[in-house]
């Protein structure tokens, strides 16, 4: 079996760095691009790149992720989220490497009450779900040896993201008002980092029947008050700062751009079976999160 050659996009991103990092301690061979080093929709660029690296698996971390921006920037969205995806496809599929990709929820309407399996049908209500869903259709039309990884609610200690907007508020002790009519899975980039390299290490596992679409997020169903309720929770325990006022709002009472699924959560048994990839319950890895971040910054420095 030939030595797994892996190139990473988008490698300092809130997953792709957390990725490199979990790739990189675990002695892979593995080359990380930022954007800066890489830009993905640009196809004499990565062809440049990739034929000096000679990957036989490419991992697309990169993607145009500001949800509410992307309604207003629409072809920068597609541009990174479904051109990219689909130059990267071509290249693997011209060069016999294997891709994995990350996906999303949002390409759900969330009409749904049960955990959304694989092969339910999507529906997205916004730009960035569109064009998230559009560029799986790329790589499925273009490269049979493919995992696509749908994930959710993502945070970590890097970029920005809810977990992080939370604690700076709290730490400045303003007062939250936070949406409490939409639900899903809060996944740590840690455990899904941990996710994709179990499932780079089975490459055993690769055959005909397991490419294809995955779904891997946190163990656990909250709307989004519930997740900021945790976050103080975990605050207070650490005996940081009194919590502020938490207040439930509706989503109407809180208008954001770009719509999005009242219900997301994500049914993980399929990537359980095939890969022997587990879900981790979501409190703990919030927790391990949350503590990592109070101990990195002091108040009111929270970026
Ligand atoms: N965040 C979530 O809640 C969430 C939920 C579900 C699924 N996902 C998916 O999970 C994946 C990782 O998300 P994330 O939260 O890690 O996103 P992120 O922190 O925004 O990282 C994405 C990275 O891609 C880079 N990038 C953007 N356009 C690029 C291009 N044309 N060429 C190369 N790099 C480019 C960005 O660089 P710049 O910042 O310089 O543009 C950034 O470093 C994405 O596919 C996302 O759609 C995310």
């Amino acid at each position: 079996m030939r030595e797994t050659k892996i190139l990473l996009t988008g490698a300092t991103g809130q997953l792709g760095g957390e990725l490199l990092n979990q790739l990189e301690r675990s002695g892979l061979r593995v080359s990380g691009f930022s954007h800066g080093e890489l830009d993905i929709t640009d196809e004499v660029e990565v062809d440049r790149c990739f034929a000096r690296q000679a990957p036989n698996l490419v991992i697309n971390c990169a993607a145009y992720a500001r949800v509410d921006d992307a309604e207003s920037e629409p072809s920068a969205a597609y541009s990174a989220n479904v051109r990219g995806p689909g130059i990267i496809a071509d290249w693997c599929r011209n060069h016999h490497a294997a891709m994995i990709h990350l996906s999303t929820d949002f390409v759900f309407d969330g009409l749904k009450t049960e955990p959304y399996l694989e092969t339910d049908p999507v529906h997205p209500l916004s730009v960035y779900g569109k064009s998230k869903e559009l560029g799986e259709k790329e790589i499925r039309k273009r490269l049979k040896e493919h995992l696509i990884i749908r994930t959710s609610w993502l945070y970590g200690t890097r970029g920005r993201n809810f977990v992080k907007t939370i604690l700076a508020l709290a730490m400045k002790n303003h007062p939250l008002k936070v949406v409490n009519d939409q639900f899903g899975c809060p996944t740590s980039a840690e455990d899904l980092a941990g996710a994709i390299l179990r499932m780079v290490l089975r490459k055993d596992a690769y055959n005909d029947d397991t490419w294809g679409t995955y779904h891997y997020c946190g163990r656990g169903i909250v709307s989004w008050f519930q997740f900021a309720g945790e976050i103080l929770d975990i605050v207070a325990r650490e005996g940081r700062r009194k919590s502020p006022g938490l207040e439930p709002i509706t989503t109407a009472e809180y208008p954001a751009k770009a719509g999005r699924p009242s219900f997301s959560a994500l049914d993980c048994t399929k990537i359980g079976k095939a890969f022997g990839v587990e879900t981790q319950p979501f409190e703990i890895s919030l927790s391990r999160v949350v503590r990592k971040l109070l101990g990195e910054f002091n108040a009111d420095q929270i970026p």
